[in-house]
């Protein structure tokens, strides 16, 4: 059954959402140039897991082939290839890509397939869960990155994201820092919304104890970050900018800044085209 939300035409709205804020400030050719190293430190420590670990326990089985669909510096594939088969990670940045390839041979794993494509692929690649964490935030195809990964799917599809998207909590910093209010980005309910206008049956499950408010240290790797993340040059004079505008938008508790909090990570999961009945229903807990 296709369900259109308060008549609103969710296809539209997640694409126009996802340009606007694309359409925001200049950006290098590969936008993880400067981000992946920090990305790729933040997301190994136990604060930086954003609910990985149990959302993976509730869509994977050991048998499975995953794939993983914009896989930055591995914080899924890695514990995803430890439950299951086999894992095709999908990663068009080479700075985050560098990170990924070099954290499998560290690892020693020799079920992952690091490929540099983008979603979605012409020929895809047929998996049992097909996962995507933190990426369809920015995708103004939603549509066919969606619906690509429904016909790769044996069984299960699977998005994580947080109810709201990261870069929201940093609007009032932006809006301090350029005048100007930057436009929201589409997250999981979002999500949600259009995968029912599609008539795909998807359910959200809240993964618990990932409701954390977003904080930043006060030392020059934060605030260089901050900058980064609100399109200001992360130099000396950036960073000067980005404090002055924590101290006028955010609650400061000793050394860190607490900027705000866009919600628990969600997981959306609907079935893959190849699943049978026991594939539709919502994960157990
Ligand atoms: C915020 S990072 C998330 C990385 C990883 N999934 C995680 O949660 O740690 C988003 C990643 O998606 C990748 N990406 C963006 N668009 C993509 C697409 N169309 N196909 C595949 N990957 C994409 C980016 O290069 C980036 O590495």
């Amino acid at each position: 059954m296709r369900v259109r939300i308060g008549d609103v035409d969710w296809v539209s709205r997640f694409s126009e959402l996802a340009a606007a804020a694309e359409a925001e400030g200049d950006r290098p050719s590969d936008r993880w140039r400067d981000r992946a190293a920090r990305f790729d430190r933040m997301s190994r420590t136990a604060a930086g897991d954003g609910g990985t670990i149990e959302g993976l326990a509730l869509v994977t089985r050991p048998e499975d082939v995953a794939l993983d669909i914009g896989a930055g510096t591995g914080r899924h594939a890695v514990p995803l290839s430890r439950r299951c088969a086999r894992v095709i990670a999908l990663e068009p940045s080479p700075a985050m890509r560098q990170r990924l390839v070099s954290r499998v041979e560290e690892e020693g794993l020799r079920n992952v397939e690091v490929r540099g494509e983008s979603w979605p692929l012409p020929e895809r690649p047929a998996a049992d869960v097909v996962y995507s964490a933190h990426v369809v935030y920015g995708i103004v195809e939603i549509v066919g990155f969606l619906e690509a990964m429904t016909a790769a799917a044996r069984r299960i599809c699977a998005l994580l994201l947080k109810l709201r998207a990261p870069s929201d909590a940093l609007a009032e910093v932006h809006e301090a820092v350029h005048g100007t209010r930057r436009p929201r980005r589409p997250a999981a309910l979002e999500a949600l919304a259009v995968l029912h206008q599609l008539g795909l049956q998807a359910s959200l499950t809240i993964v618990e104890g990932t409701g954390r408010p977003l904080v930043f240290g006060d030392d020059e790797d934060d605030l260089r970050e901050l900058a980064l993340r609100v399109g200001v040059a992360p130099d000396h004079a950036g960073i000067a900018r980005v404090r002055d505008a924590l101290g006028r938008t955010c609650e400061r508790e000793g050394e860190t800044w607490k900027v705000a909090d866009v919600g628990p990570t969600a997981l959306v999961t609907w079935p893959g085209a190849g699943s049978a009945a026991d594939g539709c229903a919502p994960p157990a807990r």
